[in-house]
C-alpha cells in the first residue's frame, strides 16, 4: 500500500485555500517544536459563520494536505461546528495518514482554535467552546 492516499497527495499537489486574507478577523499560528513546522490560519468570520479561509503552511507534505482538507472542511460552517473539528476527521477525511504523520493534523485543528481565540479575544467575546 501507498504510505500517502490519493486523497494526501491530491492537497499536498493542490492545496485549497492557500494564501492570507487582509483584515482577517481571526488569526491563528502554531507550530511544532520537534519538526519546526509552522501553520497560519486566516478567518474571514461573519454572523459567526466562517465566510472565508486560507493557510499558510511552512511545513512538510502531511501538513499542506491537512491544511488544506480542514479549510475545505469549515468554510462555511458556524463557529460552534467548527470547535469541533478534530484532527481525527481531518485524517479520516484524507483516507488516512501514517502514524508518524498524525501530529501534521493536529497543527490544523491547533491552528483553527487558535484563529477562533484571536477572534473571540478580539470582539470581546466569551471563548466558550
Ligand atoms: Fe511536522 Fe509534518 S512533520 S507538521
Amino acid at each position: 500500500m501507498a504510505l500517502y492516499s490519493q486523497k494526501v497527495m491530491d492537497h499536498f499537489r493542490h492545496p485549497r485555500n492557500v494564501g492570507s486574507i487582509e483584515n482577517a478577523d481571526g488569526i491563528g499560528e502554531v507550530g511544532n517544536g520537534k519538526c519546526g513546522d509552522i501553520m497560519r490560519m486566516y478567518l474571514k468570520i461573519d454572523n459567526d459563520i466562517i465566510s472565508d479561509v486560507k493557510f499558510e503552511t511552512f511545513g512538510c507534505g502531511s501538513a499542506i494536505a491537512s491544511s488544506s482538507m480542514a479549510t475545505e472542511m469549515i468554510k462555511g460552517k458556524p463557529l460552534a461546528e467548527v470547535m469541533k473539528l478534530t484532527n481525527k476527521a481531518v485524517t479520516e477525511a484524507l483516507d488516512g495518514l501514517p502514524t508518524h504523520k498524525l501530529h501534521c493534523s493536529v497543527l490544523a485543528e491547533e491552528a483553527i482554535r487558535a484563529a477562533v481565540q484571536d477572534y473571540c479575544s478580539k470582539n470581546n467575546l466569551e471563548y466558550n467552546f
